[in-house]
């Protein structure tokens, strides 16, 4: 089968087509027929080897992580998934290779496909709305009057974010770029912010989560946008990020794998309409070295990138 592959760490002119041969169905293990497959900065990320103390450097190596798709086949001890099946999820991503006509999962990664959104929207959930939740459920807490702010409320993460805080009864403020305002109004973000009018974000009080989804705030002074007991929340740490938030208490991390166990209440919600994915563009598999270069430097509508296969 056809697959995105890379052979080194680096920019998108490493990536190619190449043939992957994927192994039978091992224990705990589906394999999925791929549907829909969706760009996240992760997967570039990956790609450039940011992450290559926990990928490894066994070459080559499959791109791309959340997908929707058919099962095809199930290993031993599956007892939740049959052939057949709709199902979405997220490869491990230390075996990444989402981009591909097929791939093998853990059973845990893997939830059934609500039958309301289409293989595109599933395959925009994964990554974006396990983030969202570790952050707003887990970490911020959200609940009915909890004040928070989101920086970056349009992005993939950032929009769910909204969506998860204001299906708990929490207000939310929030930061976006001029292009996403009239989305984040819709979404009920009030008030709006531009990224260049930090000091005006606590004007109207302060919060009891600041939710920094782009890692643009500075972690120290944005304390003081913090109420008693308030966590600042990061999912893009650096080590002078970190450094600066674990003198701290209200320095808190998220991560998307955390939010693994997740899948199902995050299908239960997409399917009634509580998390709502946004697609910019659907693009066939053959347009995948193009659009995955395109999406990566920024060149894209507003909403998720996904490749159709
Ligand atoms: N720790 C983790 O496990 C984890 C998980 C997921 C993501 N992340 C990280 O969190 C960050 C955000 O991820 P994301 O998936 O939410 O990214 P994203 O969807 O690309 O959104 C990021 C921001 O980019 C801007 N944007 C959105 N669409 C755009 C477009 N068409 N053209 C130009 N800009 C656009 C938006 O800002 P404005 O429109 O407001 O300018 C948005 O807030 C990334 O750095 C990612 O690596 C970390």
């Amino acid at each position: 089968m056809k697959r995105v592959q890379y052979d080194r760490h680096g920019g998108p002119e490493i990536m190619y087509f190449g043939d992957h041969d994927l192994p039978p169905a091992g224990d705990g293990e589906v394999r999925v027929s791929v549907r829909a497959a969706a760009i996240n900065p992760f997967d570039w990320k990956l790609r450039q080897g940011a992450m290559k103390l926990f990928s490894g450097r066994r070459f080559p190596k499959g791109m791309g992580t959340d997908f929707a798709g058919i099962v095809e086949a199930v290993g031993g001890g599956v007892a939740n998934f049959r052939v057949g099946d709709e199902v979405f999820g997220t490869v491990d991503f230390k075996r990444s290779g989402a981009f591909a006509e097929a791939v093998m999962v853990k059973a845990s990664h893997l939830a059934k496909k609500p039958p309301q959104l289409s293989f595109a929207e599933a395959a925009s959930l994964p990554i974006a709305a396990m983030t969202a939740w570790v952050a707003i459920i887990d970490r911020a807490q959200a609940r009915p009057g909890a004040r928070i702010f989101i920086n970056g409320c349009n992005g993939a993460v950032g929009a769910f974010a909204v969506q998860l805080a204001i299906s708990r009864g929490a207000h939310v403020a929030g930061a976006c770029g001029p292009a996403s305002r009239d989305n984040v109004r819709a979404a009920g973000v009030h008030p709006i912010f531009g990224y260049s009018d930090s000091q005006t974000y606590t004007l109207q009080g302060t919060y009891d989560a600041v939710f920094d989804t782009l890692g643009t705030l500075d972690v120290g002074p944005s304390f003081a946008m913090l109420n008693p007991g308030g966590v600042f929340i990061d999912i893009n740490p650096t080590p002078a990020r970190m450094l600066r938030g674990m003198l701290s208490q209200r320095y808190k991390l998220a991560f998307a794998t955390m939010g693994i166990k997740r899948l199902p209440e995050i299908a239960e919600l997409a399917g009634n309409g509580t998390l709502r994915p946004a697609i910019g563009l659907e693009a066939p598999f053959t347009d995948a070295l193009s659009v995955i270069a395109d999406t990566e430097a920024g060149r894209r509508i507003s909403g998720k990138a996904v490749l159709a296969f």
